[in-house]
């Protein structure tokens, strides 16, 4: 080959090998430079390259960092028509966060009733709420916060009967004033001081109220109950007042013998209204406590009535059966019926001016 020749080759040979480095090399470097800039940006190395295969670095770098897109962009049920609402919604550390998320889309959810929704709810409930049908009003009752999954249905029945508020309706529910008496039967299993009994929470077979001790005249009361009245019976004395237990603890058997008597001398009724059925009183928790005075036989007339009225609370104990709640309690009033709830919470829940239904399910229930 003459020099000339081989010139030429060589010159074309380099041309060529720039050239494909060019077209390799090139496109290569900006390949890692978008892949650079993603990961600056905070996604992973792995989801960097997802965007750059599927052409999204233009969108991507519009949106920024996205923690949702972040977890969720490499799983297979990722769904790319949902892209821009995905991003709208905030990430939660949980495992079917993207099928949830999924099921909530395609049933319309927006994007703020699902962020709603992430953190009203418990787990369990948000699946058993992806797999209803779409709820338009559910911001509206599950505002209150504490509203119930299990309720919707009777929220939205109630509603419609009676036209009232969300508000209201929330709570009427909660007191099961939607039920008829003794319609809801919620079972205590287990003694606790703040513990609910009225028309609709009873106290199941093999309940079993806590250190009874013996309150004398065969009278029987929960240890710390009886030891608040006592403190407060010696308060009243000091003061010159004489007030004694009139009922205390009563066994499921012994509530049917008083009710029973009751329904005969004064009628169904009086009785429906003043007695509880067995198994559904109060008394059986050793928590509640009839009280009297000694010197006058209507205690509502006493002066010991308004003094216990104006301490009870100080002493733990709370006036059960308020003249203006009837209708939660569904009890007519009773002057004489006092319920041991602790200090601390029978000043809340007198303070609160509720009964103690209405305190109890809107701060205790879960
Ligand atoms: N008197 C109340 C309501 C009861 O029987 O428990
Ligand atoms: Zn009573």
């Amino acid at each position: 080959m003459k020099k000339s020749k081989l010139k030429v080759f060589l010159v074309i040979f380099f041309v060529i090998l720039l050239a494909l480095g060019a077209g390799f090399g090139i496109p290569f470097g900006i390949k890692c430079a978008k892949r650079n800039e993603l990961v600056g940006l905070g996604y992973s190395r792995e989801v960097a390259d997802y965007i750059l295969t599927n052409d999204y670095y233009e969108k991507f770098t519009e949106i920024g960092y996205n923690e949702t897109l972040n977890h969720i962009l490499l799983q297979s049920d990722y769904k790319t028509e949902y892209l821009d609402s995905y991003t709208q919604i905030s990430y939660v550390d949980s495992e079917d966060f993207l099928a949830l998320t999924n099921a909530f889309l395609d049933k319309n959810y927006s994007t703020d009733d699902i962020n709603f929704i992430f953190k009203r709810f418990e787990h369990e409930d948000i699946v058993k709420l992806s797999e209803r049908d779409y709820f338009a009003e559910l911001q509206k009752y599950y505002s209150i916060d504490y509203a119930k999954l299990r309720d919707l249905d009777r929220y939205v029945s109630y509603k419609e009967k009676t036209n009232k508020d969300y508000e209201q309706t929330v709570l009427d529910v909660s007191l099961n004033l939607d039920l008829g008496e003794y319609e809801a039967d919620y079972e205590n299993t287990e003694f606790s001081v703040d513990m609910l009994v009225n028309k609709n929470f009873s106290v199941s077979k093999d309940f079993e109220p806590k250190d009874l001790v013996d309150a004398g005249n065969g009278f029987y009361l929960n240890k710390e109950a009886y030891e608040a009245f006592t403190e407060m019976q010696s308060a009243a004395r000091s003061e010159g007042l004489e007030i004694e237990i009139n009922s205390a603890y009563r066994s499921v058997s012994e509530q049917e013998a008083i009710m029973n008597n009751q329904c005969r001398t004064y009628g169904d009724d009086y009785c429906k209204s003043h007695v509880a059925t067995p198994g559904f009183s109060e008394h059986h928790t050793g928590l509640a406590l009839d009280i009297k005075s000694k010197h006058s036989a209507v205690f509502e007339h006493s002066k010991e009535f308004n003094w216990v009225v104006e301490h009870a609370a100080d002493y733990g104990f709370i006036l059960r059966y308020p003249k203006d709640k009837e209708n939660i309690t569904r009890y007519s009033y009773e002057a004489w019926h006092f319920r041991y709830l602790g200090k601390d919470l029978a000043k809340k829940v007198t303070d609160s001016g509720l009964s103690y239904e209405e305190y109890y399910v809107k701060n205790i229930e879960k």
